[in-house]
């Protein structure tokens, strides 16, 4: 099965939570006093930026104290009758086999419109009122809609986890699965996260499922694209449009590069579209597309554009019968990867030859082509000597790392 890696290595307990163990350590302390009588603050209301364990924290906590809980989000939020409905009866009754109850209000940002004043008012009555531990998650607990209701509510703030130990979570996911893994590429991948673990494992997937081993090369190209969310989005657009016009319109609505993008459907095509016929059908529109792209190139008439676009996308989506078979990662074209790859090749050779050509007094160029297949073959068979050239040298880990592989 194709279980997104963020549900399948969802922590169980507190202890696999990373990071926030402050917070971790106030949400027990408070939840203990509940073993007494309530406490003052009846509700504690978790805050911090979206991927950094909020949820997976409070489905943690429940699953160790073995509590049942009673969960809601935004979709809950419609009315506050739904409000009144989901939280009013579970607030004041125990539970049947007398285990203890903990009642979440999870993604409070997500109540808008007509819901609005009166979810909250609900919410914050019943906060007052209850006899079953309450936590409520947002993201900006300080927005203004929040104010009475954060009167009666412990704050307890979620921050981002380091890159280090997202590496480490990282780590451990590729060794689960088999993975190997190199240490920068792993780096690499945390750091773009900025602190999102939902992200960093998500961009892991799409990355190494499937592979042997995760390489550097393979995510190096994350350092100069970081547009890949509106990538993913403008795909899934096209893919599942609910009408042709959508389809078209999710590409004139995207800053995708149209050549990047057609290169992303092609790769992607084929893990969506299951059905052997209809997976023709959109890669004959997919050639179509390709046929105008050429046209235009040659000839350079750009009326011929629309064909392109509209081939690419309405075509591909009117193709099939876009009904998704679960859920299934985006994989990153491998034909951008080999480019990006050859291109980071360049750069690193072209900074190379800049450091050796400095201390050998030899322009650049030439340090690149006549003295790093030497040093190549130096590196890789002499540790020691190794590590005093590159000192000399003035190379950094990344570049002695490149002139040490075997490729
Ligand atoms: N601190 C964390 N430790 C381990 N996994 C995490 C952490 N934060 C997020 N995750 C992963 O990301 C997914 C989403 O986390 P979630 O708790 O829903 O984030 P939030 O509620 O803060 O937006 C989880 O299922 C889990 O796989
Ligand atoms: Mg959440």
């Amino acid at each position: 099965m194709n279980l997104p890696w963020t549900l399948k290595y969802k922590p169980k307990t507190l202890s696999e939570v990373i990071g926030n163990e402050n917070a971790k350590k106030k949400i027990l302390q408070w939840i203990k006093q509940w073993d007494r009588k309530p406490p003052k603050k009846r509700a504690l209301l978790l805050y911090g930026p979206p991927g950094t364990g909020k949820t997976v924290t409070v489905e943690a906590l429940a699953n160790d104290l073995d509590m049942e809980l009673v969960q809601s989000n935004a979709s809950d939020y419609r009315t506050a009758e739904a409000v009144q409905r989901f939280a009013g009866r579970s607030s004041r009754y125990g539970t049947l086999f007398g285990k203890k109850r903990l009642i979440l209000f999870d993604e409070l940002d997500g109540i808008t419109g007509s819901a609005d004043r009166g979810g909250l008012r609900v919410i914050t009555k019943i906060v007052k009122e209850t006899s079953s531990p309450i936590i409520l998650i947002a993201n900006d607990a300080y927005n203004p809609r929040f104010s009475t209701l954060r009167k009666s509510c412990q704050l307890i703030e979620f921050k981002k986890p380091t890159k280090t130990q997202i590496t480490k979570l990282l780590a451990k996911i590729c060794s689960l699965e088999g993975i190997q893994s190199e240490p920068d590429a792993l780096k690499l991948i945390a750091e773009r996260a900025n602190g999102d673990v939902r992200a960093a494992i998500n961009d892991l997937q799409a990355l190494a499922q499937g592979k042997e081993i995760l390489r550097f090369e393979d995510v190096a190209w994350l350092r100069s694209r970081d547009r890949k969310e509106v990538i993913f989005t403008t795909l899934r657009r096209i893919f599942y449009a609910g009408s042709i016009t959508g389809a078209l319109r999710a590409a004139q609505e995207t800053d995708v590069d149209l050549d990047m993008l057609l290169e992303w459907i092609y790769e992607n095509l084929p893990y969506h579209v299951k059905d052997p016929e209809e997976l023709a059908a959109t890669m004959e529109m997919l050639a179509l597309a390709d046929v105008y792209r050429g046209r235009i190139a040659t000839t350079q008439d750009w009326s011929l554009m629309r064909y392109y676009i509209d081939f690419m996308t309405a075509g591909v989506a009117a193709s099939w019968s876009r009904r998704s078979h679960g859920w299934i990662p985006f994989k990153f074209p491998s034909r951008i990867m080999t480019m990006s790859r050859s291109k980071t090749e360049r750069d690193m050779l072209k900074a190379m030859g800049l450091r050796i050509g400095r201390k050998c007094h030899m322009s650049a160029d030439r340090a690149a082509r006549d003295v790093i297949p030497f040093l190549r073959v130096i590196f890789q068979n002499d540790p020691k000597i190794r590590e005093n050239l590159a000192k000399w040298l003035g190379l950094d880990e990344e570049m002695v790392a490149f002139l040490s592989s075997k490729k």
